[in-house]
């Protein structure tokens, strides 16, 4: 049973200025990508989230000398062997970027099966088979992903689906391996440019991230560099959703504007204007819900971790909508929830079939069970007149700093309740 919950009184408009900081997404392979070299490298503007504290432990539980300072963090020393990594595995998906850090490091790699959200079977084996093709053993055996090489070799790697995870992995190997790997059909996510960026600054030599062709010709070192992760595009999207629901006008700074373009372009309507700014983008809505439907998909197109926070809104529509999650095969926990406020939806299979009911959507006791889920259900908290409970903040807490903070700068009744 959770001991706290987040506390809603819905009905406010929001209105005020917020400042993204660097993305969870694109901080924790750069944290990675710092473990492979001995030399010091800073990881700057860095949010307060358990994701984050949880890769640290785990790169000090692998000898890595890591010091946070504010929202910067520094890392030196490198991997040094491995320690008791298990607990930090099993709380998240990231612990599969030390894959790629510990085999060009040390020539092998033992990682418990990651844990994380559970959102589907998430299988790793566009990870492994990429692994196997630059030369490394690399299987399963006993909950743990065992790999064996002793020096990596470049490789073409055509990538079944554009996979992040596994294209910041393969990345990372083919980095420090011997000749030039290209990666075919890879992630083109901007959290892959900025690991790519990253790398290069760090002396290695890639290109083409950010489109569906990578080539790395692989380095003999990598050295210390200052690494700027870009601004949360999901967060950012997030105030963006609540912003069309609840009402007001919100400036969203330290994001790129052109990395929300598809969903600026699902929530934009008569009643929602969304213009670029000269530091990210500025939100006005009268707080009605045009009905609309979206698929998610592997970016550029709408991203798989804004669906729940658009269904929310759809719950509020003047119409019918259908979002058809195509990325994850178990996304839609929240629409269970949303049901307990009132929410005419229905999930089948990879669908969810919503009729908007404004006036019937009512506050009510909810339980998050996975990040952006919970985003999804404190957005229609926000709306809701009367008190809404959120459980579950472990799961929102590993993508959003102080969610409570965050929306009551901008004008909502919202606190977090010890029980
Ligand atoms: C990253 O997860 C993100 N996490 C996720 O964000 C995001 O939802 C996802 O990419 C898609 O954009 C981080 O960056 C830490 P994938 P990842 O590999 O890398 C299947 C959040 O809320 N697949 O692109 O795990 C997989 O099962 C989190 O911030 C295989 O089948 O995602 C899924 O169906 C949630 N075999 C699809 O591909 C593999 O070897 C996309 O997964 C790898 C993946």
């Amino acid at each position: 049973m959770d001991n706290e919950y987040l506390s809603i009184n819905g009905g406010n408009e929001l209105r005020g200025t917020v400042e993204m900081h660097g993305a969870k997404n694109a901080v924790l392979p750069l944290l990675a990508a710092a473990a492979m070299t001995k030399e010091e490298s800073v990881i700057e503007d860095c949010p307060f989230i358990s994701d984050v504290e949880n890769m640290l432990g785990l790169l000090s539980a692998l000898g890595v000398s890591v010091k946070r300072k504010g929202r910067n963090i520094e890392l030196s020393g490198g991997v040094s062997g491995v320690g008791d990594i298990a607990g930090f595995c099993k709380t998240m998906r990231s612990s599969m970027f030390m894959l790629g850090v510990l085999l060009s490091e040390t020539g092998e790699a033992y990682l418990p099966l990651p844990g994380g959200c559970d959102i589907g079977a998430r299988p790793l084996d566009i990870h492994i088979d990429g692994l196997k093709k630059m030369g490394a053993e690399a299987y399963i055996e006993n909950g743990a992903v065992v790999c064996k090489a002793k020096k990596l070799r470049g490789a073409e790697i055509p990538l079944r689906y554009p996979s992040v995870g596994a294209t910041e992995n393969l990345l990372m190997c083919a980095a420090r391996a011997d000749g030039r790997t290209t990666l075919l059909g890879c992630a083109r996510e901007p959290e892959i440019v900025s690991l790519a960026d990253g790398l290069n600054k760090m002396g290695a030599n890639i290109r083409g991230a950010g489109s569906s062709k990578i080539e790395i010709e692989g380095v003999k070192t990598l050295k210390g560099a200052r690494l700027i992760p870009g601004g949360d595009r999901i967060v950012a999207g997030t105030v963006l959703a609540a912003t069309a629901l609840c009402g007001g006008s919100v400036k969203i700074d330290g994001v790129n504007r052109s990395e929300l373009a598809a969903v600026i372009n699902a929530f934009k309507s008569e009643h929602c204007k969304i213009d670029g700014t000269n530091t990210g983008i500025c939100v006005s809505s009268d707080g009605r819900i045009s009905a609309g439907s979206v698929f998610t998909a592997p970016y550029p197109l709408f991203p798989t971790d804004m669906q729940a926070q658009y269904l929310a809104c759809q719950c509020f529509s003047d119409g019918v909508g259908v979002v058809r999650e195509t990325v994850f095969e178990n996304r839609f926990a929240h629409a269970y929830e949303l049901q307990k406020m009132g929410a005419d939806v229905i999930v089948d299979k990879n669908a969810a079939f919503v009729r908007g009911n404004p006036r019937g959507m009512k506050a009510a006791e909810l339980c998050a069970h996975d990040l952006r889920g919970g985003a999804g259900l404190m957005i229609a908290a926000l709306k809701v007149r009367g008190e809404s409970k959120v459980f579950g903040t472990r799961y929102i807490d590993r993508g959003y700093e102080s969610m409570e903070t965050l929306f009551r700068e901008l004008g909502a009744d919202v606190s977090r309740v010890r029980v």
